[in-house]
């Protein structure tokens, strides 16, 4: 539903959207989110679920392909577009997929019939019955929920899941193996912290079993290859929409960010620069 005021965007009655610098973002005290939800995000997300398929040889590392196979419930908590549960719902037809987000980005295309979108405000608790689930999945929700909200979302996680269920995350961490100075810079510009560093002992925390955690160095630019290329553009879509909020909020100029991008960019190669990344999953 569109406001009055084209600035003004609601996608249901809680949450507002204002455009800056022409790109669609949350402007909600309910919503932490620093990221856009418009149609260059969902280009971006797009190219980053390829990028997950090729170093993860697959869509997910939890042992749960037999009971896909055979019919169970999953939720994917902050999905997005739902780039992942399309190609899940395609591979397990006799399984149930819901996705939920703050934001109406969801794919319409191509959709097969096991898959439901709903428009939800995560940070505010699942708003679905206790053990519901067989698996519960979230990636990417560092920039959305400050460290609070991730330890309380990863309790509502649980409290979702079935006995037995599995749960698997997969975060980045704001920490750049071998950084230019610029990109040392942009890292401590970026208001993301070290909360995939945290994931296992917040699991722990909340008596989650079997708890596996997997180290990624993601490589940036040429120097990695295909997952290098891809890295390096879908920085070059993630920084600049990044930088709408960091001009706000800290007192970096649009001259200094843009001219700090352009040097990270071009000197990732160079250093061999690359980012971590952490994917944690285990069994309630
Ligand atoms: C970086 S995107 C990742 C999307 C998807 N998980 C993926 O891997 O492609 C983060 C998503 O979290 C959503 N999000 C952020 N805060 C949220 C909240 N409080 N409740 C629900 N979704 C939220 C955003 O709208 C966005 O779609």
């Amino acid at each position: 539903m569109v406001s009055s005021s084209p600035e003004i965007v609601y996608d249901n009655d809680d949450i507002v959207f204002q455009y800056k610098s022409g790109r669609k973002l949350v402007d909600d005290e309910s919503v932490a989110y620093i990221l856009p939800s418009d149609a260059t995000e969902v280009k971006r997300l797009e190219l980053n679920h390829n990028l997950w398929k090729m170093i993860l040889d697959g869509l997910y590392k939890s042992s749960v392909h037999e009971s896909l196979v055979e019919g169970i419930t999953i939720l994917d908590v902050g999905c997005g577009p739902g780039f992942w549960i399309r190609d899940m719902a395609i591979l397990y037809p006799n399984s149930k997929f819901i996705g939920i987000d703050m934001a109406d980005v969801f794919i319409t295309k191509d959709l097969p019939p096991n898959v439901e979108f709903q428009i939800i405000n995560a940070a505010m608790g699942l708003p679905f019955q206790d053990e519901s689930f067989d698996f519960v999945f979230q990636r990417f929700l560092v920039m959305g929920f400050p460290t609070d909200t991730y330890k309380q979302s990863i309790k509502e996680m649980k409290r979702v899941l079935k006995p037995n269920g599995a749960i698997e995350i997969l975060e980045l961490v704001n920490h750049y193996t071998n950084p230019s100075p610029a990109l040392t810079k942009i890292s401590g510009w970026r208001m993301d912290s070290f909360i995939g560093d945290k994931i296992s002992s917040f699991l722990k925390d909340a008596s989650f079993q079997q708890i596996r955690d997997i180290n990624y160095n993601v490589p940036i630019g040429e120097w990695g290859g295909e997952p290098g290329k891809l890295y390096l553009a879908i920085q070059r879509l993630a920084l600049p929409a990044v930088g709408i909020m960091v001009i706000q909020l800290t007192s970096v100029t649009e001259e200094e960010y843009q001219e700090t991008l352009k040097e990270a960019f071009s000197a990732a190669n160079q250093f061999q620069s690359s980012t971590r990344f952490r994917l944690v999953y285990a069994k309630k």
